[in-house]
């Protein structure tokens, strides 16, 4: 098991190669734990930290509330050390072919113009369609779809659109980066619930029902369910998901169900779609993308799914914030969205073999993993190392191992929660898992 930088290390690894020679300081400092600013975990900016200018304050308080995102600055480092990236959760391995050409053919036709604002009808099609397929709901294309800049975009007008000063939203974390500052932008406050690591190896991630019921209160306008889960890999079940419906009934709140890993599950787990539940559908928005079923995350496409009167608000927003999704992307979406079932068994078989390549290597060099059941991230347990925190382990890895992991702290409120966790991303070539896996052999030595 390493200490902290072994001189052996040192040796095996001299810093000046690894880092480029254009590189000024490395910007690590960038990365504060936790994705609200230090300054404003219990509330704005204060004025201590505001200069004390005659002029006006250019900046907004809300950007003083978030971090910029920690996932997209690892790459960053990883691109400046040379690292192995299993950081950010993009695949280094071509697209399908079939939808490549589908994109090709569609600049070739001269889709060139803006698509119709909440998309292109073919796409929205494809959509309702597939869900009809998938989970076996109906959907109105021309009234219940919008097609947005990736689920990014789909989250955060969603949130804009419900959203009014003083709603509350409820998230479970460890969560995806961006549900934080999502929450903070739309003007409402999110509020906290533990997902419990597993207590025996080969366990699932939990939640305290007593816990998520004292977040509902009248001010609870949403939840935000991740299912299968970044960053946990934990696949909500059917009686966790009626747990949560029955508080929204109770509360009358609306589910935002973000599934983009919805293809991507293990050892026969079964995805279930909040929207299908009883009680749900006039209350659930299904936020789904191309970018992980069809290893596009370049692409930005992605949309949500949502009664009439939600959609309309949705559209509103997404038409002032982004007018629409490239265009000649959309053809290729519906392309890919008429792929047959065996691309999809391929997809999810694929990313077994990535995480089953991964782990042990992992396991071997001293991470505790936590076993995935869906997406494709594996979150371990770093207490065996040593370290002060994650934050100062994650730099240790890209630095002198060469290796960019996410830190487990950016995927909490408070960045203690985390201190003893990081995160691989394992969508990535067998060779890249495999130089990853030789360089965090180093770890053992
Ligand atoms: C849970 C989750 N939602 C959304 C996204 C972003 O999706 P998109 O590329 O469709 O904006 C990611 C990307 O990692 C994610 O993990």
């Amino acid at each position: 098991m390493a200490k902290r930088t072994s001189n052996k290390a040192k040796k095996t690894r001299s810093r000046s190669s690894r880092k480029t020679s254009r590189s000024k300081s490395p910007p690590f400092d960038k990365l504060k734990a936790g994705f609200l600013a230090k300054d404003a975990r219990n509330g704005a900016p204060s004025s201590k930290t505001r200069p004390p200018l005659a002029g006006k304050q250019f900046l907004s308080d809300k950007v003083g509330h978030f971090t910029e995102s920690v996932i997209r600055e690892m790459t960053r480092q990883a691109m400046l050390y040379g690292a192995v990236n299993l950081a950010q959760g993009f695949p280094d391995f071509p697209a399908p072919a079939e939808i490549k050409q589908a994109a090709q053919q569609a600049v070739g036709a001269d889709v060139n113009q803006y698509a119709i604002t909440w998309g292109a009808t073919s796409l929205r099609n494809a959509i309702a369609r597939q869900m009809g397929v998938w989970q076996g709901i109906t959907v109105d294309p021309e009234k219940e779809v919008t097609v947005c800049c990736g689920s990014t975009e789909a989250m955060i007008s969603t949130l804009l659109a419900v959203c009014n000063a003083g709603d509350e939203v409820v998230i479970f974390e460890p969560f995806y980066e961006n549900y934080g500052p999502d929450s903070v932008l739309s003007g409402a406050k999110p509020k906290f619930v533990k997902l419990r690591p597993p207590a025996t190896d080969g366990g699932e991630w939990t939640f305290d029902e007593k816990e998520l019921r004292r977040a509902f209160d009248k001010h609870t306008k949403a939840i935000i369910v991740n299912t299968p889960n970044n960053p946990t890999g934990k696949v909500f079940t059917r009686a966790e998901l009626e747990l949560i419906r029955d508080l929204c009934v109770e509360f009358d709140v609306l589910a935002i169900t973000d599934e983009i890993y919805e293809h991507i599950l293990y050892e026969g787990t079964e995805h279930i779609s909040m929207v299908t539940l009883d009680g749900m559908r006039e209350r659930t928005v299904t936020i789904n993308g191309m970018s992980k079923t069809y290893s596009v995350t370049g692409w930005r496409v992605g949309w949500a799914v949502a009664p009439e009167k939600i959609t309309n608000a949705i559209r509103k927003v997404h038409d002032f914030l982004t007018v629409g999704a490239p265009a000649p992307l959309q053809e290729a979406g519906a392309a890919a969205l008429s792929l047959p079932a065996e691309y999809y068994a391929k997809l999810a078989e694929g990313y077994r073999v990535r995480r089953d390549r991964l782990m042990p290597a992992l396991s071997a060099a001293g991470f505790k993993c936590f076993r995935p059941r869906g997406a494709y991230y594996v979150m371990t347990d770093i207490s065996a190392f040593g370290y002060k925190d994650d934050v100062s382990f994650a730099k240790y890895l890209v630095q002198e191992i060469g290796v960019a992991t996410v830190p487990g702290s950016s995927f909490y409120r408070d960045p203690r929660d985390g201190a003893r966790q990081v995160r691989f991303a394992f969508c990535k070539k067998p060779e890249t898992l495999d130089a990853a896996a030789g360089k965090l052999a180093a770890l053992r030595r």
